[in-house]
């Protein structure tokens, strides 16, 4: 499997320092083809008032407890991104492996706390599971066009791979701080849930997300969207 970190902001420049996740460090990662950071840049754009309403939310959740220390840093390290416009802000591009493979288990670290992930070529099993009173599980096909817009951080999933090779951008929250992005790599506990729980309840409404249509309709030209890929 190839990949390649990408940051998807166009006021972070050429080249910025981002948390990579797979690397597990902050590094200086470039600025993604102009056409993907056209593609993030307008979903931002068009959906602005539900990351102003998330960050709003995330704010009067801090305010109440002003007092719990690791529950404000939390919360500030996610409204500290939404306000720097991070979100979707780190893209792992994808390809490969161009044979089947079943991969195991997991879950993403705290950058797939809101992720999106978009399918540019071949076609992938992704399969998700949960254990709340009983066991919950489901499996979905991406293929190119799909997009996904989920927390790969708070369940397990697993994904097959098949013969033709996959090409899939998977856009994540752009941290900045090394020490504060290993922090919450593996917080899942109350206060998490709670940041969760209002994402959850916007999720929901599922039909607020708006794609710009002649965007996505770029999707389903791969050579053209990476067209001037460097
Ligand atoms: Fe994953």
């Amino acid at each position: 499997m190839l990949k390649a970190d990408w940051h998807s902001v166009p006021g972070w420049g050429a080249t910025f320092d981002i948390f990579v996740p797979r690397k597990n460090k902050v590094l200086p990662v470039r600025q993604a083809p102009p056409r993907v950071l056209a593609f993030l840049e307008a979903f931002r754009t068009v959906n602005e008032e539900l990351w102003l309403e998330m960050t709003e939310s995330l704010k009067v959740l801090r305010d109440q407890k002003p007092d719990d220390i690791p529950r404000t840093r939390l919360l500030d390290l996610l409204i500290e991104d939404f306000e720097e416009r991070g979100f979707f802000g780190a893209i792992e591009a994808q390809a490969g492996p161009g044979r089947r493979k079943e991969m195991h288990w997991h879950k993403d670290g705290a950058t797939g706390l809101l992720h999106m992930g978009i399918t540019l070529q071949g076609q992938r099993r992704l399969r998700l599971r949960a254990w709340t009173d009983e066991a919950w599980e489901q499996e979905v096909f991406m293929s190119a066009g799909h997009i996904y817009l989920s927390s790969p951080f708070l369940f397990e999933h697993q994904v097959t791979y098949r013969e033709d090779p996959t090409v899939a951008l998977m856009c994540r929250f752009g941290f900045l701080d090394e020490e504060q992005a290993l922090w919450v790599n593996h917080l899942r506990g109350r206060n998490m849930f709670e940041a969760r729980g209002d994402q959850k309840r916007w999720f929901s409404y599922g039909f607020l997300l708006v794609f710009p249509s002649w965007l996505v309709s770029f999707l389903r030209f791969f050579g053209f969207l990476l067209g001037s890929s460097q």
